[in-house]
């Protein structure tokens, strides 16, 4: 398993949100969460970035406990994360927003030079708009940077909130297309994406799980082909 949450429970100004949540995520697989508004995904998501505490259970990857790491030492572990409120920083270039993770864990100018050509690679359109600044993406522009960005440290697990939010149709497609070749040529990441929607992610789902009330229950589980 490359991600395993145990039990765990989270409150926020004193009411238990997340009740008892445990799940796994297969290695290379893509799982999606979906749950309707306030049922608790983002403050799942924030819980296994550290953003947020956890008051009991177990969140590990590939073996090594969580819990006890701050926020800053997880993103370095290989946990890229897309917030639901994929702000860019406006005044930076696109290619400027997509590296700041990369800087923010240290990594090597060499490395992130190595980890950019792959998101260009993947997402072509972000190195024709790299100069741009960040405020002068689309919507829906900003969604493909706010994913190149947690490209940039998401070497094991990649986690999307709500990616589809916003998108007028067209481009939720798109969204939807270029999430099937982040699948075909990164294999071994191992995907979590939130939706509301029950519909818009069944064709790349691995595994569904559901969350109502904070408590996470797995709908139904396929062995990719
Ligand atoms: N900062 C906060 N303080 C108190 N309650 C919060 C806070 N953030 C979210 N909540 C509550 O936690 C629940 C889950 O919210 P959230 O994780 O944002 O749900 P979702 O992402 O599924 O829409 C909701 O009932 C929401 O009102
Ligand atoms: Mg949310």
């Amino acid at each position: 398993m490359m991600l395993t949450v145990s039990s765990i429970n989270v409150s926020l100004a004193g009411a238990l949100i997340l009740r008892d949540v445990s799940f796994e995520l297969k290695s290379g697989a893509t799982t999606v969460l979906i749950g309707r508004n306030g049922a608790g995904k983002t403050t799942l998501l924030r819980a296994i970035m550290g953003l947020i505490p956890t008051e009991k259970g177990s969140i590990a990857l590939s073996g090594t406990e969580l819990l006890p790491l701050p926020s800053f030492a997880r993103a370095p572990l290989g946990i890229g994360y897309a917030p639901e409120d994929r702000r860019l920083i406006p005044e930076f270039s696109v290619e400027d927003n997509i590296v700041l993770p990369g800087l923010a864990i240290k990594l090597s100018q060499s490395e992130i030079r190595k980890r950019l050509e792959k998101v260009y690679g993947l997402l072509p359109e972000l190195q024709v708009m790299r100069d741009r600044p960040g405020n002068g993406v689309s919507g829906g522009q900003g969604k493909m940077v706010a994913l190149g960005r947690a490209l940039m440290v998401a070497e094991k697990v990649l986690m999307l909130d709500e990616p589809f939010q916003g998108l007028a149709p067209a481009l939720a497609l798109e969204y939807a297309r270029t999430l099937g070749k982040l699948r075909e040529n990164m294999r071994d990441l191992t995907l979590l994406i939130t939706e509301s929607s029950p519909n818009l992610l069944k064709a790349i789902a691995d595994v569904t799980l559901l969350i109502e009330r904070g408590a996470v229950t797995v709908q139904d589980q396929e062995t990719r082909a």
